[in-house]
């Protein structure tokens, strides 16, 4: 099995670096290859220069978009880890998948380029449940989500949120770890499309096979 890791934090004193910790240690106790790229520390470029942005058309891309798309083929699946910030994932790994999953790329007239792949993320939180339901956090992750990795053609998007990290005891911090193990048992215990999507981006394949949306995305 090949996974590519997508990590998105600052700083190693992080929770989440507890998490890609674990990620890491627990996907080669399943015997797997794993390629973690560690956005900061790989100093990629979140920025969509014109000529990435052009690449939608010319399909010429840069050496770096180019070495992330060889190692998204490459991958059976994806794991993601990041905090969440303001509601969202961090600015620069939204920009690594605008870059990376270019139209063209990862789909094309509304049709999914990078289908039979999975992505099991990771999301940890400052603030505690009720509050993140009320605010719609984990819908607006479940809607990016639905529409990054639905729309580029993913079988399986798995999510697991971690809440009120920063006040949260040893002992919540270990069974928070212990569950990202159990988590990412799933990736090699499940069969591809068993834990499924959670959104429409099936019904957006067929509308376009049937004209709807006249090759307008
Ligand atoms: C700029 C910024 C925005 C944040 N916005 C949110 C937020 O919208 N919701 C939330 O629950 N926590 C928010 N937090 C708290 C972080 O999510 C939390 O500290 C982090 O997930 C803890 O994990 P870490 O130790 O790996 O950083 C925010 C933190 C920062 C720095």
């Amino acid at each position: 099995m090949n996974i590519v890791v997508i990590y998105a934090h600052p700083y190693d004193g992080s929770f989440c670096k507890g998490l890609l910790d674990t990620v890491v240690a627990s996907l080669k106790k399943r015997g797997a290859e794993v390629k973690v790229k560690d956005l900061v520390k790989m100093n990629f470029d979140p920025v969509m220069r014109p000529d990435d942005l052009k690449a939608a058309k010319t399909k010429i891309y840069t050496d770096e978009v180019k070495a992330e798309q060889e190692d998204i083929l490459w991958a059976d699946a994806l794991v993601t880890i990041c905090p969440i910030w303001f509601g969202m994932i961090p600015g620069f790994m939204k920009g690594y998948f605008d870059k990376v999953f270019i139209t063209g790329f990862a789909y094309e007239n509304g049709v999914g380029l990078l289908q039979n792949k999975r992505v099991f993320s990771l999301f940890t939180f400052g603030a505690n449940d009720p509050y993140l339901d009320m605010v719609k956090q984990y819908q607006c992750i479940d809607i990016l989500w639905d529409n990054l990795f639905g729309m580029v053609g993913f079988k399986d998007i798995a999510t697991k949120f971690f809440t009120n990290v920063p006040l949260s005891s040893d002992e919540v911090r270990q069974q928070y770890l212990k569950e990202t193990s159990a988590f990412m048992d799933q990736i090699f215990d499940s069969r591809l499309g068993e834990i499924g999507q959670n959104g429409h981006a099936e019904l957006l394949t067929k509308l376009v096979s049937q004209g709807y949306l006249n090759g307008r995305i």
